[in-house]
């Protein structure tokens, strides 16, 4: 369906780290984008701390989701360059490795299981004793058994990166609209735009759908057009320090329940996160920071002393199968981009790139075909 005069090519549902990464990489490949989203970079990506580890979160049975997070890990470099040169914002990236260490013995042997699995996939991470880790960060625990170093993960700040991302996209020339995303716009089995809760509408030929945790919350879409997608809420804590704490990311297994700390250059530390299926809940629950402060002080009990900062609950968009879903789906004109669950962050520059070449060429590339929404019975037809 050819689009009508003025209108963009693509119009994206959701302006957080994702919606917002494929508008920028869509307009820089020529294709007229505008966003919809209420209040841009406000839900998930504002919340979460920036891990970039898909070997340290690495989980087994997620093994074809390993071979995407470390392609899009491995391509943070050039994508946070190209970011901060074009809008002129830095973004925190850091490439240092993260450290994984064990509390116990069973936390230990925990990690031997992870490092075999590892190893099992091509992956070496470096095991260390538990002096080896205090050699790297001097404020762990005496009782720290042992760890793991995976040199080549990192982090990036996403409250940075959505900015960084945000300015990009006005100087491509996206159009952002703050509006809330009501429903899509279906005519002859056809997405064909967006209608807005204010009544307005935004019509274009090809409709994005990255609106996380809330990808489900349109109307307009036939059954089944859009795979279940469900909140998994997550708290974190951030504290601040004005003396050196801690060098790099740090993971820790605290008997048996896995928690984590990133730092910025700035002093601040991010602690997180809890992983609780509540529905739509983001209520702050001390039940929730005690468990985050109760384990960070096992491993660094010198964190009593950091300023807190602030405590905040997002909602991570979990699959039925906790991997993302990319590309077109049953509805044509719709396209996908929902489901990340807890590698938004880590997954946005493959997210951004596949996406952008979908939109702008129709081609899958291969690294995106496992995601496909086909996976789950939903027929790509766009
Ligand atoms: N990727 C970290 C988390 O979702 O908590």
């Amino acid at each position: 369906m050819p689009t009508p005069h003025g209108a963009p090519d693509v119009v994206i549902i959701g302006a957080g780290v994702i919606g917002s990464a494929i508008a920028w990489r869509a307009a820089t490949r020529g294709l007229r984008v505008t966003v919809i989203d209420p209040d841009p970079a406000s839900g998930a990506s504002h919340v979460a701390a920036g891990m970039l580890t898909p070997v340290s979160e690495l989980t087994y049975g997620e093994e074809p989701l390993l071979h995407l997070g470390i392609a899009s890990r491995d391509r943070y470099a050039s994508f946070v360059a190209e970011l901060e040169d074009a809008s002129g914002l830095e973004t925190g990236y850091r490439s240092d490795g993260i450290l994984e260490v064990a509390f116990d013995t069973d936390d230990l042997a925990f990690l031997d299981d992870l490092r075999r699995f590892q190893e099992s996939l091509g992956i070496t991470t470096e095991a260390l004793n538990g002096r080896e880790c205090r050699r790297l960060e001097p404020m762990l625990a005496p009782s720290v058994r042992g760890g793991l170093l995976a040199p080549r993960d990192g982090s990036v700040d996403p409250r940075r990166l959505t900015a960084a991302l945000l300015a990009a996209c006005r100087n491509e020339g996206v159009r952002l609209v703050r509006e809330r995303a009501a429903g899509v716009i279906v005519e002859h089995d056809t997405a064909v735009g967006v209608r807005l809760d204010d009544g307005g509408e935004v019509r274009a030929a090809k409709v994005v759908l990255a609106a996380g945790a809330w990808s489900n919350d349109l109307a307009g879409l036939p059954e089944g057009a859009v795979p279940e997608v469900r909140p998994v809420k997550g708290q974190v804590v951030r504290l601040r320090t004005r003396v050196p704490f801690l060098r790099r990311t740090t993971r820790g297994v605290v008997r048996g329940s896995s928690i984590y700390l990133v730092p910025r250059a700035d002093g601040e530390i991010v602690v997180g996160a809890t992983q609780e299926e509540m529905g739509f809940d983001t209520t702050v629950t001390a039940g929730g920071l005690w468990q985050l402060l109760r384990d960070a002080r096992e491993l660094l009990p010198g964190i009593t002393e950091l300023e807190f900062v602030e405590v905040s609950a997002g909602l991570r968009p979990g699959s039925p199968d906790n991997a993302p879903v990319l590309g077109a789906g049953a509805l044509d004109g719709l396209f996908l981009a929902s489901g990340h669950f807890r590698n938004g962050v880590l997954l946005t520059p493959i997210t951004a790139d596949v996406m952008a070449e979908i939109l702008a060429d129709g081609t899958v590339p291969e690294v995106a075909a496992p995601f496909a929404p086909g996976r789950f019975g939903v027929e790509a037809r766009a």
